[in-house]
Parts: structure tokens; C-alpha cells; sequence
């Protein structure tokens, strides 16, 4: 394997799936560009997917959204074989999921895929820990095993302290958390999320989100995550995938698909979302009118300023990383008593890197008295993002 085929986990190749008996002909339709209900009509044959492809990568979260009946859960049910595509292939590892065995079916199932379901799907006659080691008992581990290995998950959730009461108990976001346990119990490599969120009200849903991210980040594991919702997949995920009446529309990061819709639906999606959201700060800094260094006199940080209208300078150091702020009252009145630039530099200043949200700047933003300084991986001073860049990158 290459490296590049390492890092993709899931390949879908032109898969298609098809519900009815004349699939042929609804096929030879869809070949020449009919749509799915021009092709229902005619042939009573629904087209749940046409010709999907698609890579996943490893340890990320690929989003997967779309509107009702767009194929999204018939597509995450083919990646664990409780579909099988009509058409096409699907490569899990580089090894084609149509050729497993039923033995070599059940055993990836046990290790390699879980499915999170937004039904929770728990047994109401067993407790948390009943429920979330019910997956390695059917494997076989012992009683002391598997109870350690679904504590581990249920703290990881945090649940701890709820393993023995029962599931019936449960609000639904504990409810959801114990189905979160019970899928990474069997330690998986991929995760597969068909709405889990769906069902909990706004607020719990919003923290559920914040902790799928986290455990998401800590574990590496791949996650494939549905949803309707906009806000969500531009949360959560590293890469969204559109699809609309079985087909997939766009696939892109957050980013690049609102700045780039491929489509009108795709804007259209797009533009019930909140933009701070997506937009980095990346997109909205400026670069400084004017630096200066620390080795510069501050007869020369004055010109400067006098020169471009400026009430403020940067000032930076040899390597260029940012040493502070310096006002040009603070300076005029240092070089009128002679002190040196060092005692008049604000050095507290605001900072945030390329790669932050918008959302997360909002915040700093209202507060701050000079714009925010841009700081990169390597220290150096980036740019600037003012409150007004901050405001106008909402429109
Ligand atoms: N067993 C089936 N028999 C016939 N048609 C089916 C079957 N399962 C799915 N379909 C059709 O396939 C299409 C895609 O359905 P699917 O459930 O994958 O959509 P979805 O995007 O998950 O929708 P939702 O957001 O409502 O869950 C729909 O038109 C649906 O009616
Ligand atoms: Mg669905």
C-alpha cells in the first residue's frame, strides 16, 4: 500500500443502489441523465444511490448530509454490509466488502465498524454497563475483561458513576452517551453516525457535539457522521459530503464548500448555516499598514506612523514575531524624556492563530482595544484582524 492509500480508510467506487424490480431499465434511464422521480414514475424502480465515489480518509470526521430521502443512511449502511449496493464496490483497507465470508463479515463487524444509531437502540433490561459490554460478551471476553474494557468507555463518555443504573433512567443525551460506549467498546477503527444527535433538544445537543470532537481528537479514530443539519456537519466535520436524490453534489472541508458552493443547493444549505462557523481568521486578517523593529528609534516608529496616518505601530523583532503594540502618544512622550522604546511597548496584547473560527475570535473581538495580532505556527506575526473585518466577514 501507498502511503496515500494508508490514509484513506473507506473507498467507494461508483456504487449504486437500486429498490424494485425493472432495475435494468431504471438504470439505462439514470445512464442517459433522468432524474430519480422521472425514472420512479416511469419504472416504479427507487434510486437510493447512483454512482457514488468516494474516499474517506483515516482518524477524521467525514460528514455526510443531505435532505430527507437523499440516500445518506442507505449509503452508511452499505459501509457496514447491511446493504449491499446493486452496483460498484466498496473497499474498506483496499479489501472489497462484497468478498467477505459471513464468518469474515461477522468478525469485521466485531472489530472493525460500529454503528451509533440516533434511535440509541439500548436494551432496557440491562443497565448501563450491561448495555455498553453487551458487544465484547457476544465476542467472547470474559466477565472481568469486558467489564473493565466498558468502564473505560463509559468514563470515557462521562458516565461514570451510572453504570449500574438502568438505561430506562437515562435522559436522552445520557441515553446517546451510552450508545457512544457501546459502539467504542469494541474499539473500532470507524464509527459510523446515522443522526445520533437528532432526537436531543439544542442545548444538549450542542455539548454532544463539543464531546464527539473532543473524544474524536483523543482517540483518532474515523468517524462517518449523518446529519441534516448545517451547523452540525460544519462543526464537526473535516470533510462534508452533500448528496441530493442519491448522488453526491459536492465533497469538500467546511471552508472550501462555502466559499465555493458547487451548486445552488449547495448554497442554499449553506446559507441557513452561521458563517463564523466556517470562516477562519485566515480569510478576514490584514496584513499591518506599517512594523517597526525593536531595534528601531522611536523618532523613526513616529515618522512611520505620522507617514501612513496611524495611531499605532506593530513592533516586532529580528525573526519577526510580534513584541507588542506601541501608540504614538506613548512614543512621542518617551522620546520627549528620552526613555527607550522597551518601556512603552504594550505587550499584552490579544492574539488568535490563521486556523481560528471566526466564533471563537467574537468574543476577544468586542472586548479588545487594539485589533487582534495573528500569530502563527512559528511565532511569527501574521496580521491583524480588526473589529470591523470581524463584523463585515458576517455578511
Ligand atoms: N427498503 C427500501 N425500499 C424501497 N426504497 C427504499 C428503501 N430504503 C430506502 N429507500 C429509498 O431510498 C431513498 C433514500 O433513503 P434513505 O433512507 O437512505 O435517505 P436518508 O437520506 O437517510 O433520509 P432521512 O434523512 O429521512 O433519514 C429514499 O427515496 C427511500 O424511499
Ligand atoms: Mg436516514
Amino acid at each position: 500500500m501507498t502511503n496515500q492509500e494508508k490514509d484513506i480508510i473507506i473507498e467507494v467506487q461508483h456504487i449504486s443502489k437500486l429498490y424494485g424490480m425493472n432495475r435494468q431499465d431504471a438504470a439505462r434511464m439514470m445512464e442517459a441523465g433522468k432524474d430519480k422521480s422521472e425514472v420512479f414514475k416511469k419504472t416504479g424502480v427507487s434510486v437510493a444511490l447512483w454512482d457514488i465515489n468516494l474516499k474517506i480518509p483515516r482518524g477524521k470526521i467525514f460528514v455526510i448530509i443531505g435532505l430527507s430521502g437523499s440516500g445518506k443512511s442507505t449509503l452508511v449502511r452499505c459501509f457496514n454490509r447491511l446493504n449491499r449496493p446493486t452496483s460498484g464496490s466498496i473497499l474498506f483497507e483496499g479489501r472489497d466488502l462484497s468478498s467477505l465470508s459471513k464468518r469474515e463479515l461477522l468478525e469485521f463487524r466485531r472489530t472493525k465498524i460500529s454503528m451509533v444509531f440516533q434511535s440509541f437502540g439500548l436494551m432496557s433490561h440491562r443497565d448501563v454497563l450491561g448495555n455498553v459490554a453487551y458487544g465484547l460478551e457476544v465476542k467472547g471476553i470474559s466477565r472481568e475483561e469486558r467489564e473493565r474494557k466498558a468502564m473505560e468507555t463509559i468514563s470515557m463518555v462521562g458516565l461514570q458513576g451510572w453504570e449500574h443504573q438502568s438505561c430506562a433512567n437515562l435522559s436522552g443525551g445520557m441515553r446517546q452517551r451510552v450508545g457512544i460506549a457501546r459502539a467504542l467498546a469494541n474499539d473500532p477503527e470507524v464509527l459510523l453516525m446515522d443522526e445520533p444527535f437528532s432526537a436531543l433538544d439544542p442545548l444538549v445537543r450542542k455539548d454532544m457535539q463539543f464531546e464527539l470532537l473532543q473524544l474524536q481528537r483523543k482517540l483518532g479514530k474515523t468517524v462517518i457522521f449523518i446529519t441534516h443539519d448545517i451547523d452540525e456537519a460544519f462543526k464537526l466535520g473535516d470533510t462534508v459530503a452533500i448528496m441530493r436524490d442519491g448522488k453526491i453534489i459536492q465533497v469538500d472541508t467546511p471552508e472550501e464548500m462555502s466559499a465555493h458552493p458547487a451548486d445552488d443547493y449547495v448554497s442554499a444549505f449553506i446559507n441557513s448555516a452561521d458563517k463564523s462557523k466556517v470562516v477562519s481568521v485566515r480569510n478576514i486578517m490584514i496584513t499591518p499598514s506599517a512594523i517597526v523593529r525593536t531595534t528601531d528609534s522611536l523618532d523613526h516608529a513616529i515618522r512611520v506612523m505620522s507617514k501612513n496616518a496611524l495611531s499605532t505601530v506593530y513592533v516586532v523583532d529580528d525573526q519577526i514575531k510580534l513584541v507588542g503594540i506601541l501608540p504614538i502618544r506613548d512614543a512621542i512622550q518617551a522620546r520627549n524624556a528620552g526613555s527607550p522604546m522597551a518601556d512603552v511597548v504594550h505587550t499584552d496584547l490579544q492574539t488568535t492563530t490563521p486556523d481560528a473560527l471566526v466564533a471563537d475570535i467574537m468574543p476577544m473581538a468586542a472586548e479588545a482595544v487594539y485589533p487582534i495580532a495573528v500569530i502563527g505556527d512559528d511565532q511569527q506575526f501574521k496580521g491583524i484582524v480588526t473589529k470591523a473585518s470581524v463584523l463585515s466577514s458576517l455578511i
